[in-house]
Formats: C-alpha cells, sequence, structure tokens
C-alpha cells in the first residue's frame, strides 16, 4: 500500500514542530578525524564545510574513543568472536565480555551486581520495568532526562503513582514523601546525577537523608536510584561520579559507557536481586541483542584506563581545562552555572543572541549547542560547552578568544 496517505499526516505533524521551534536542525555529518598536532587537540572535518572543528559539543568527557587501547581491545574481541552477538543474553548470546563488563562497572561504582544494556536510554525502562508494580509509587526531579520520564510511561506507571519536586528543591520532595498515597508499598526516588544541560548535580547525600525516616513506613521502603550519565567517570575525586563527589550512596546506580567512557551502552547497578529481577522482567534487556563484543572489550578497558594514573592523568587535566574556561567566562564578564562538570552553560538569556552566538562560533570553527524556547523556558536560553580531557590549553584560550567578542 502507498505510503502517501501516512505521509502527507506526517508531513502536518512535522511542519508544526517546525512552527513551534521544537523540530531538530538537519544533522551535521563528521567525515574526518585529526589527530591531536602540537598544542592542538583533536579536529573535525564535516561535510560541506572547509573549515576544522573543535567540539565542545562532545560527551565524550576523558576523551577515550580513539585511545589506541581501546581500539585494539575492541580489535581484539572482534577478530576472536566477530562483529555482532547473533542472539539475545538468554538464547546463548552471552559472552565473556558481557560478564566482564558487568563485574568491571560493578566494582566501579561500588556495588554488588550490574546488568548491561544497549543504552542508558534502556536501562532506565529496563529499571522501571523490573521494579515497578501497581503499589510502586515514583517521585523524581522535574529535570529528569528523558528517559527516565518515558521509562514510566513504558512501564505504565499510572498519574496518580508519580510526583515530581521543582529541581533539587529538597522540601518539595519532602512533601512528595509525605504525600504518598495510602496502598503505596514502594517508593523509588529517581533523579539525574549530573543535570545535562546544566552541569550541575543532585543532593544525594540529602536525598539519601530525607528518604530514610520514611523507609520503615512501606512495605518494601524507600529506594533512590541515580541516573548518573553525565557523571560516572568525570566527576568526584576520582571519577566515580555524583555519588562519590556527595559522599553518599544511593540505593541503584544507571549509568552509560557512551559519555565519559567514550564507548557504547548502559547499565544498571544494584543488589544482585535486583539485578536478577532486571534480568528476568526488563523487557530492553530480554528481548533485544546485546551490544557487541567490541564495545564491551573497549568499555572494559576505558574503565581499566579510568581507574588508573593515566585516567587521574586526564581528570586532572580536564579539570584544568574547565576550571580555564570558567575563569576565561567570568573574566569576559559573561554568566554561567558554577561547579566543577565538563558540562558549561552560558546564559546567554536571548533568543536572537543565542543564535548569532552559535553560528558565530560554527563559522570560527567550534561546535556547540543552542538551546532556545521552547526547549529551555523563555530568558534561560543557553549555550552549552562540554569540556573534554583532549582540549589544549590552547584549545580552550582559543574558544574564549572567540567569545571575547561577545564579552560584556
Ligand atoms: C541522564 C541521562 N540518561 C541517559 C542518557 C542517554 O544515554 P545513552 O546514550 O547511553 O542512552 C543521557 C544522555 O543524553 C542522559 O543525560
Amino acid at each position: 500500500m502507498p505510503l502517501e496517505k501516512l505521509d502527507q499526516s506526517l508531513q502536518q505533524e512535522i511542519e508544526a514542530l517546525q512552527s513551534e521551534g521544537r523540530a531538530k536542525a538537519p544533522e551535521r555529518i563528521i567525515v574526518d578525524y585529526i589527530p591531536p598536532r602540537g598544542d592542538r587537540g583533536p579536529r573535525y572535518k564535516l561535510k560541506g564545510a572547509e573549515q576544522e572543528f573543535i567540539r565542545m559539543n562532545s560527551n565524550s568527557y576523558l576523551s577515550l574513543s580513539n585511545h589506541p587501547a581501546l581500539i585494539e581491545a575492541a580489535d581484539e574481541a572482534t577478530k576472536k568472536f566477530g562483529v555482532g552477538p547473533g542472539a539475545v543474553r538468554f538464547i546463548d548470546g552471552t559472552f565473556h565480555y558481557h560478564v566482564e563488563l558487568e563485574d568491571r562497572i560493578a566494582r566501579f561504582v561500588n556495588k554488588p551486581t550490574a546488568k548491561i544494556f544497549n543504552s542508558a536510554y534502556t536501562a532506565n525502562c529496563g529499571l522501571a520495568f523490573a521494579i515497578s508494580n501497581k503499589q510502586t509509587y515514583w517521585i523524581g526531579d522535574e529535570l529528569n532526562h528523558n528517559s527516565i520520564i518515558r521509562a514510566m510511561r513504558i512501564a505504565g506507571v499510572p498519574r496518580e503513582n508519580k510526583a515530581i519536586y521543582r529541581h533539587n528543591n529538597m522540601d518539595e520532595l519532602k512533601k512528595c514523601l509525605d504525600n504518598v498515597p495510602e496502598g503505596i508499598e514502594r517508593v523509588v526516588i529517581i533523579f539525574d546525577g549530573i543535570f545535562s544541560m546544566r552541569g550541575d548535580y543532585a543532593p544525594i547525600d540529602q536525598i539519601v537523608k530525607i528518604a530514610e525516616p520514611y523507609h520503615e513506613r512501606f512495605k518494601d521502603g524507600v529506594i533512590t536510584a541515580v541516573d548518573d550519565s553525565h557523571g560516572i567517570g568525570a566527576y568526584g575525586a576520582t571519577g566515580r561520579g555524583t555519588a562519590e563527589y556527595t559522599g553518599a550512596q544511593p540505593d541503584i546506580i544507571v549509568g552509560t559507557f557512551g559519555k565519559a567512557f567514550g564507548v557504547n551502552g548502559g547499565f544498571i547497578a544494584a543488589s544482585p536481586t535486583v539485578i536478577e529481577a532486571v534480568r528476568q522482567k526488563a523487557d530492553t534487556y530480554i528481548y533485544t541483542n546485546p551490544l557487541s563484543v567490541a564495545d564491551c572489550a573497549a568499555a572494559i578497558k576505558a574503565i581499566d584506563i579510568a581507574d588508573s594514573e593515566e585516567g587521574q592523568e586526564r581528570l586532572r587535566h580536564l579539570h584544568a581545562r574547565i576550571k580555564q574556561f570558567r575563569e576565561g567566562i567570568e573574566a569576559l564578564g559573561l554568566e554561567s552555572i558554577p561547579g566543577p562538570h565538563p558540562v558549561v552553560p552560558l546564559l546567554v538569556r536571548d533568543t536572537k543572541k543565542t543564535h548569532e552566538m552559535v553560528n558565530r562560533l560554527y563559522d570560527k570553527g567550534v561546535l556547540v549547542v543552542g538551546l532556545t524556547f521552547p526547549v529551555v523556558p523563555k530568558g534561560d536560553e543557553t549555550i552549552r560547552f562540554q569540556i573534554n580531557a583532549a582540549h589544549t590549553e590552547a584549545d580552550v584560550d582559543y574558544v574564549l578568544s572567540v567569545l571575547a567578542e561577545f564579552r560584556k
């Protein structure tokens, strides 16, 4: 049957998104990677553009994607076992690399066990499938990532079993706990560790403390679950994430191998029984092929490096560049949200100016993301910069020199 009728309807929906300013721009295509030279970090070439670009919009905080040891590990695993697993995990699609990665990430985040997923997105969905039932009540931060919000819907959590508190507002979190309806047996407080658009963090120490007195009230207790996709590998003294930074231990940790570790894939780390429930009940784990052995071998190597002196040196360099960039934009009289995370938001507070700055940075070979209404509220228009361990001092100075044109 021709798709014309469907195409027509979809076209109208796409045009509505465009007129509301919510449509995604066409995707730019990376066609070349130019390794670091002298005092310059890596550069990228885009299809249709002459200039070379610094990526200031990559989540690869430790800059491990092009690390020779990761590439070699991925090559070795591929040569032995091939490029794809050939089946889902429970139908003999489990290779020793999958299990080793689960052990390795569990150790890294200080949990007894973990299960890996194709992404943190599907991990959040898997968590909701595994631990939600009719008597479960979910409480979340208003700025939680789309995957957490979607996970609730996919797992069929009804509206009356959910509550949202204003961003990092601990008084409201407490009110949400006070207002949990009768008949609820299990409460899950779920939040991003690092909020990806702002670079600020959830005060896990306070959340755990607020939750504690309520634990006895519910048959299965109050469970704290953090999605620390932007924190793990990049945040805290040794890169163990927001839990380390706040000195607290949430019950469940969700994360990704696709950001600081520079590979791909996600995970849930928790008690052995929660993880067995994930294996038995999480559809996004059960009914889909797992990561390739290449991804797993590279991710294991990435965690090993993050845990080594080399990783600590990368973290030190990253923190020095974050400090340099933050001090630089402050000296230019530009506004940001303070904090030591590699996500550095530049608050422009004007749509036209945001577009102007993003375009100027692009012309000068700097890739960033501009966030304007309705993605952010009017007046909060922002340019998101992301520093990574491959940026050099000269790279950061260069980006600051472009921003100097917009000094206050
Ligand atoms: C908090 C959070 N969770 C999940 C994700 C998705 O990660 P992945 O690419 O591994 O699905 C992101 C990335 O954008 C994120 O910021």
